[in-house]
């Protein structure tokens, strides 16, 4: 039997004002110093105020780094991390989306380390945790407050490299859903269908196991519960809160199992078209789904029994069409384009495409299905293809 391993931060608060648990552990490890790395449209909204103001109330000195670009490259790493050079840091605070979210873990391993983030790309077993880390998120989607991995463009491959390693998991992990209030619509809808990603990826992938099963299926519950009133009313905080912790067992639920093709086939339309994650994810999603399906029935059925009881009495074949047609429909409903066309990517771009995607092996030998290069062909064509329009440069 295999061994399988549940890997979760330290600590993990949630709740209302549960940012305030920062002051338990300042307060604990005698924390002087901090590091709160950020970036400038959350900074800007006034989403970091709280915690600064916890900081300087405890008495802490903190630096703050708001120079985080979204979908962040290896370059703006090294680029914060030469920034930070030796700044006193007995913790670093993160508030953001995943894109903060994984910079601030990369810096917890790099930070006055001897190897470099070229280093890690090579070589990700070599990462060691330099300075603790609490991790705010301020979207509810990516789950990186609780994995393993951090994500970045190499913008000379075209393509985005997920850095793995149990040293990347925060000691602290705070889903206060008072951070999640001011998220944008648009957002909200890339980075929550990106965690039923997660979740749905998780469930059927060759690496699912008891531990992963039980936090992708609550987790897959939780959203597609919440994700359309979520979105159809921006000030449904409760729903938004059922997001955020749906996404954080989305992300433990990655730690233990692991994506599949969606993922896979997405991390070129991020590298080289720079087409949000989420919203990347979102585009193949169905399709993939589609073509795994023959493979993934019982998975599917077994996800749909976990979500939605109510329909038993459909075979397992129906029970997998339905979750498939959810997710078609959240899609949808969350008003995310359809396809390809308003980012750029033409028919020429179509091999890039094929011959990057089947190279993201990591991701690709989870699927349960060996897609063949015909279908991964197909799996793009299929949303370069299709023309029902969508909104541009999203
Ligand atoms: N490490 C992992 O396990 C993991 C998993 C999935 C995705 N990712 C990575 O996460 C990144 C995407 O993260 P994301 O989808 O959370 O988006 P993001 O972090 O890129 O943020 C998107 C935009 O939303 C703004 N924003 C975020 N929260 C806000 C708030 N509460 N109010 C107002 N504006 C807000 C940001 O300023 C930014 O402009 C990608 O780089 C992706 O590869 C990592
Ligand atoms: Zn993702």
């Amino acid at each position: 039997m295999a061994i399988n391993q549940l890997k979760v931060p330290g600590k993990v608060f949630s709740g209302n004002d549960s940012y305030l648990k920062l002051n338990d552990i300042i307060a604990a490890e005698a924390v002087k110093a901090v590091i709160l790395i950020t970036d400038k449209g959350i900074e800007g909204a006034g989403i970091t105020a709280p915690v600064l103001e916890l900081l300087d109330a405890a008495g802490v000195n903190t630096q703050i780094f708001y120079h985080v670009q979204a979908e962040p490259t290896y370059n703006d790493v090294t680029q914060l991390v030469n920034e930070i050079g030796d700044a006193a840091a007995d913790y670093i605070v993160a508030v953001g989306g995943g894109s903060v979210l994984d910079v601030a873990k990369l810096v917890s391993v790099l930070k006055g380390a001897s190897y470099s983030i070229e280093n890690l790309l090579e070589t990700p077993g070599i990462a060691k945790k330099q300075v603790k880390a609490v991790l705010i998120p301020t979207t509810c989607g990516t789950g990186s407050e609780a994995t393993c991995n951090a994500i970045v463009g190499v913008p000379e491959k075209g393509i985005k490299i997920g850095i793995v390693n149990d040293e990347l998991i925060p000691d602290v992990a705070i889903l206060d859903a008072g951070f999640v209030k001011k998220l944008p619509q648009k957002h909200l809808a890339a980075a929550a269908v990106d965690a039923l990603c997660h979740c749905v990826e998780c469930y059927t992938s060759n690496k699912a196991n008891a531990f992963s099963d039980l936090f992708a299926a609550e987790g897959a519950k939780l959203i597609f519960h919440n994700i359309r009133e979520a979105y159809a009313d921006a000030a449904n905080l409760d729903a938004r809160a059922q997001l955020l912790i749906g996404s954080f067992y989305g992300g433990v639920a990655i730690t233990s199992s692991g994506t599949t093709a969606v993922h896979a086939l997405s991390y070129p339309l991020g590298g080289e078209f720079h087409i949000p994650h989420g919203v990347a994810n979102a585009i193949l999603f169905e399709k993939v789904m589609r073509v795994n399906k023959p493979d993934i029935t019982n998975e599917l059925a077994a996800l749909c029994d976990a979500a939605y009881p109510q329909q038993a009495a459909l075979s397992a074949e129906e029970k997998a069409e339905f979750i498939i047609e959810e997710i078609a429909d959240i899609v949808k409903k969350l008003e995310i384009p359809a396809d390809l066309s308003g980012f750029g990517v033409q028919l020429k771009d179509l091999d890039f495409l094929v011959e990057a995607g089947s190279g993201v092996r990591r991701l690709l030998d989870n699927n349960k299905r060996a897609l063949t290069k015909e279908e991964i062909t197909d799996i793009y064509l299929s949303v370069l293809n299709e023309q029902t329009g969508g909104e541009e440069n999203e």
